[in-house]
């Protein structure tokens, strides 16, 4: 059995899930995504045009699956990186900035399906008024920046009631049930981000993954703790937001960032890849209230069977107990 939805359609992937294009996590985590048959997503953050064009050529000459870029807004200052993200892959799409149509007709423009990340019930229509074929609802529980300050379940109602496209749900899901959840209530996919931290493609730090794999939902906070380079709320666990005040110099590490190492300044919004060195812990551990539902380090591609196939094992079993709930007797 495999989960049919708008979105799958839309997209032509086999699966109602996404992973979350993250700042500085590595592409293979969305080259692994797609290949398993889930819309794969890469981050285009920082990139500059000659960069994207040089990395996403060979994977226009040989696509691993459905592939797509994330672009937050506040970085976005070069529009030529939409036009090649458009040319080379099946999704672009914004996060953290007003829906722009200018933007989603460049997307258009390349052949490619544009996609907007929203917080609100506001930000989701104006999303469809500037033509995206499909919205990303983002509940205050997501880990990561958060645009909003509601949480999923009633924003997911909210949009679901007034707009006619395709709607995932994403922030705090973690596991099977989460998914059923949302498709149950009539979201057409899933996007999941801080799941897909603990995986070995991410390219995250193993102290940052260890410490993901111990924590639970309340051990997250939503704060502007990390506002170094973008002001904006960001859900962390709660340890880096302490570490990080206890800390008392201006340079918490250094990381390799493409063929460069750089300083970590305190309070960077940068999270900790592989290669950090230093006070890892004081840095930014972006986590959302999905942390309860990790506990292992899973391949990317057995992480999209296991969820998938245990949504659809899920979906059975609640459409069991609806009808037997449903039939059940009223009489007194
Ligand atoms: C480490 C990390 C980095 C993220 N970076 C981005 C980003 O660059 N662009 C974006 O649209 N969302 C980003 N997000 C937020 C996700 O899109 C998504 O809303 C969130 O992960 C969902 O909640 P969850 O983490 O509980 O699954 C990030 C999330 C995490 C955990």
């Amino acid at each position: 059995m495999t989960i049919r939805t708008p979105f799958t359609d839309l997209v032509g992937c086999r699966h109602p899930l996404q992973n979350a294009g993250m700042g500085t996590a590595s592409p293979a985590l969305g080259i692994a995504v797609a290949q398993a048959g889930a819309l794969g997503m890469l981050s285009g953050a920082l990139l500059t045009a000659p960069v994207l064009e040089e990395f996403l050529s060979p994977l226009r000459a040989a696509p691993p699956g459905k592939l797509g870029i994330n672009f937050l807004m506040p970085f976005l200052e070069d529009p030529a990186v939409v036009d090649i993200a458009a040319e080379s892959l099946d999704v672009v799409e914004f996060f953290y900035g007003d829906p722009d149509a200018g933007l989603v007709r460049r997307v258009h423009g390349g052949g490619a399906l544009a996609a907007w990340q929203v917080g609100s019930l506001d930000e989701a229509l104006a999303a469809v008024d500037a033509g995206c074929d499909f919205i990303i609802a983002q509940g205050v529980e997501a880990g990561g920046h958060v645009r909003g300050t509601t949480a999923l379940l009633p924003l997911l109602n909210q949009v679901l009631n007034r707009v006619n496209i395709p709607v995932l749900a994403a922030g705090g899901i973690g596991d099977a049930r989460g998914i059923a959840a949302v498709l149950a209530v009539g979201a057409a996919g899933a996007r999941l981000g801080t799941r897909f931290v603990a995986t070995p493609e991410s390219g995250y730090h193993p102290r940052y993954i260890e410490l993901i794999l111990s924590a639970r939902s309340e051990d997250t906070v939503y704060t502007e703790k990390f506002s170094g380079m973008w002001a904006a709320p960001h859900r962390v666990l709660r340890s880096c937001v302490d570490a990080v005040d206890q800390f008392d110099s201006d340079i918490v590490g250094r990381m390799q960032m493409g063929d460069q190492w750089v300083d970590v300044p305190r309070f960077s919004v940068m999270g900790p890849l592989a290669s950090a060195t230093g006070a890892v812990e004081a840095m930014a551990l972006y986590a959302g209230q999905s942390v309860d539902f990790i506990h292992s380090v899973q391949p990317a591609a057995e992480l999209v069977r296991d969820l998938m196939a245990g949504a659809e094992q899920q979906l059975g079993a609640d459409c069991r107990r609806m009808e037997s709930w449903l039939g059940g007797s009223t009489d007194s």
